[in-house]
């Protein structure tokens, strides 16, 4: 037997530590889950996504009251920017999620269901991009989804076969 042992390379920031470009995505995502439809779980999830072309989109977590017909704010942002421009590559996602009155203390991490689909947008494009995880004093950094989600599955695997 061998072990294989995996590494995640976490970086936290401070608000003021980041570039002038990454601070406005900060801010579009917390102006996001104001605008959240999260009446069940009273979670309020907020997205933004840089492109490479500059272009900027938001998105919110949108629930219904069949649960999983739902979807996280991840998703909508991502699936927005992408049909708007099916041929660039994101450049960066922000996160930040609000709950029982004030922005949540630790940052959250997007659920298993959002980080497949980060592994589509980065694998469409062979193109990598910063997770930004936004919580009321710190704010979490990856630079690829492959941090999130190791081992993972995506189109390279159908093709390998
Ligand atoms: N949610 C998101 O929008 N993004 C996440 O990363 C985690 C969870 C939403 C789904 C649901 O509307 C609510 O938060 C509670 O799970």
């Amino acid at each position: 037997m061998e072990q294989r042992i995996i590494t995640t390379h976490l970086n936290v920031y401070h608000f003021t530590e980041l570039e002038p470009e990454i601070q406005v995505l900060v801010n579009k995502a917390k102006e996001q889950f104001q605008k959240a439809y999260a009446p069940y779980s009273r979670f309020n999830v907020g997205a933004a996504v840089l492109l490479e072309n500059g272009a900027l989109f938001e998105g919110n977590n949108q629930e219904n009251s069949a649960y999983p017909s739902g979807l996280c704010a991840e998703r909508v942002a991502l699936f927005y920017a992408h049909a708007q421009f099916p041929d660039v590559p994101v450049k960066a996602i922000a996160i930040a999620a609000y709950t029982n009155g004030s922005i949540v203390e630790t940052p959250i991490t997007p659920c298993g269901g959002c980080r497949q689909v980060m592994v589509e947008s980065e694998s469409r494009f062979n193109h990598p991009f910063d997770i930004y995880m936004i919580g009321r004093t710190q704010i979490y950094h990856v630079a690829g989804i492959s941090q999130l989600l190791p081992l993972q599955f995506s189109e390279t695997d159908l093709a390998n076969q």
